[in-house]
């Protein structure tokens, strides 16, 4: 099967797996993983995802909820995977998971994960640009791609980009309510 289809990409052309290993600088004064760290490699591994998938420089737009469910330990390896979930316009959203586990493999937990929105830029003229669809091939995939455009509206609206009542599929969750 081809990876491009009438302007679409499937999302296995552009799924990334990072992995890194906790440093010494990397930690808080308890030996923990700096969450501003893990952040940041999240962004990293989610910008490659979405420039390939989009084939643009990207920038990202906004990050949605982020918690920290298991502390990552010095010495500890940590996988990040990254797959985008639907393109719109100008802009795709990247979920991102993260992994740690014991330098051998050992103790392997979830730590977190997040929806990054990127959007491309074209570099002659630094405007926002369009962008192949995302062709879900999974049940995995379908489901996410089918909530993304909740999660888009939910994100707009709190970014102050989209007013409640212009929302279609979450409006009746902001209006119906006194
Ligand atoms: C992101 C950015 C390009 C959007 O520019 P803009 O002038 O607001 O553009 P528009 O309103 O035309 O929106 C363009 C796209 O961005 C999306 N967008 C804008 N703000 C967003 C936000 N807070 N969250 C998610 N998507 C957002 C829009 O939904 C639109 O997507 P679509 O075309 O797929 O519908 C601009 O705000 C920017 O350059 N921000 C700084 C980015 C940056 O420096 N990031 C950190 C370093 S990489």
């Amino acid at each position: 099967m081809s990876n491009v289809i009438n302007d679409g990409k499937l999302v296995s052309v552009s799924r990334l797996t990072m992995n890194e290993m906790i440093m010494p600088n990397d930690t808080n004064p308890i030996g923990n993983l700096m969450g501003g760290y893990l952040m940041r490699w999240m962004d990293i591994a989610c910008a490659i995802c979405a420039a390939r998938h989009c084939g643009f420089q990207v920038v990202t737009a906004s990050v949605d909820h982020i918690s920290f469910y298991e502390p990552i330990k010095l010495g500890d390896v940590i996988t990040l995977t990254a797959q985008v979930t639907r393109a719109f316009n100008t802009s795709v959203e990247v979920y991102v998971e993260v992994s740690a586990a014991d330098l051998t493999g050992d103790n392997p937990r979830q730590s977190n994960h997040a929806y990054f929105t990127f959007v491309a830029l074209d570099m002659e003229t630094g405007k926002p640009t369009q962008v192949p669809s995302v062709i879900p091939i999974t049940t995995e995939e379908k489901k996410q791609y089918e909530a993304a455009v909740r999660r888009r509206e939910l994100r707009l609206i709190l970014a102050g980009k989209l007013k409640p009542e212009n929302a279609k599929e979450l409006r009746h969750f902001f209006t119906d309510m006194n």
